[in-house]
């Protein structure tokens, strides 16, 4: 899911395992700073109990995050590409979902110059389905000492051999079981706050949400988006066409029902894209 290159709105071609390092300036670091996790992690326990949640992703004019589902989409440019990765530097963990996760084949690491450490990735993948391999580019990343080896987010309904565990265990990956419930449609889901909590009880105080169309729609679903703390949208200036793969989360019906919109907001040029950051208007 690296959705930034050079050229826009093309599907995405093979990258190296290790990519390029990348630099993101420090004054345009300050100015996303009110939208970021408290530097301190001893400031953000004390007046946390959850993580702090970063809701972002790039998307084109006409709210496509990729040309179709399992197309892995170059949407904006280098520049932005760079705050991504200058964001996962920020944050303890990030997260997608198992239709990015087997679509993009995501590295999921941190590529930025000043960085120090690489978050922790994690997988939402109720039944499993995501058949990773010692091939897949985030291993790789794990064990050339570029990334960690993912948390896959499992229900009891999901079939993981012992096997499977211990050989995650040895790239010091895991599956995290969590609590599930089936919805309307016979789908087996996850309650986002259990997601939260699963995540701060591997001691990770704050977690980028990076994908896919559905993990996002699900979060931004009232009343789950009071989870959200903060948005970061890139906006990408083409559009992709009908077909593509959506952020539209379902309209709220009724007497008292009001648009979800974004409050405390602003906006940077980056590049040829722009980037809205902002905070979900409770109301
Ligand atoms: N532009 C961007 O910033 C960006 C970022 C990320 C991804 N993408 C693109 O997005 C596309 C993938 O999106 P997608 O919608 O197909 O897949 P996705 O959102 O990555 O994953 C969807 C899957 O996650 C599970 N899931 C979703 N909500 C859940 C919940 N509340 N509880 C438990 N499980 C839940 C379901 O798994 P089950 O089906 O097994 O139940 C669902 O099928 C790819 O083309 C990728 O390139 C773009």
């Amino acid at each position: 899911m690296d959705l930034h290159a050079a050229s826009p709105a093309l599907p995405a071609g093979p990258t190296t395992p290790s990519g390029d390092v990348l630099y993101f300036p420090t004054e345009d670091a300050a100015r996303l700073e009110p939208h970021l996790p408290p530097l301190s992690s001893s400031q953000s326990q004390q007046t946390q109990t959850r993580p702090f949640v970063t809701l972002t992703f790039a998307t084109s004019l006409d709210s496509s995050l990729s040309l179709a589902p399992g197309v892995r989409t170059v949407l904006s440019g280098p520049q932005s590409k760079a705050m991504t990765h200058y964001l996962r530097s920020r944050h303890a963990a990030i997260l997608v979902g198992v239709g990015t996760a087997i679509a993009d084949d995501p590295g999921l690491n941190c590529r930025i110059s000043s960085a120090t450490s690489n978050p922790r990735a994690i997988v939402i993948d109720p039944l499993a389905r995501w058949s990773l391999t010692e091939e897949s580019k985030v291993l790789q990343l794990a064990k050339a000492g570029q990334g960690l080896a993912p948390f896959i987010f499992v229900s009891d309904a999901a079939e993981v051999s012992l096997e499977s565990k211990e050989w995650l265990q040895r790239f010091g990956g895991k599956y995290v079981f969590v609590k599930s419930f089936m919805d309307g449609g016979g789908s087996v889901r996850f309650h986002w706050e259990d997601v939260l909590a699963a995540v701060q009880g591997e001691g990770l105080d704050s977690i980028m949400v990076e994908g896919g169309g559905q993990i996002i729609n699900s979060l931004l679903t009232p009343p789950n988006n009071r989870l959200i703390d903060s948005v970061i949208v890139t906006i990408a200036p083409t559009w992709l066409g009908q077909g593509g793969v959506v952020v539209s989360p379902p309209r709220v019906e009724g007497e008292k029902a009001a648009p979800l919109r974004l409050t405390d907001v602003s906006w940077h040029p980056l590049g040829e894209d722009v980037v809205l950051c902002g905070k979900i208007l409770k109301i």
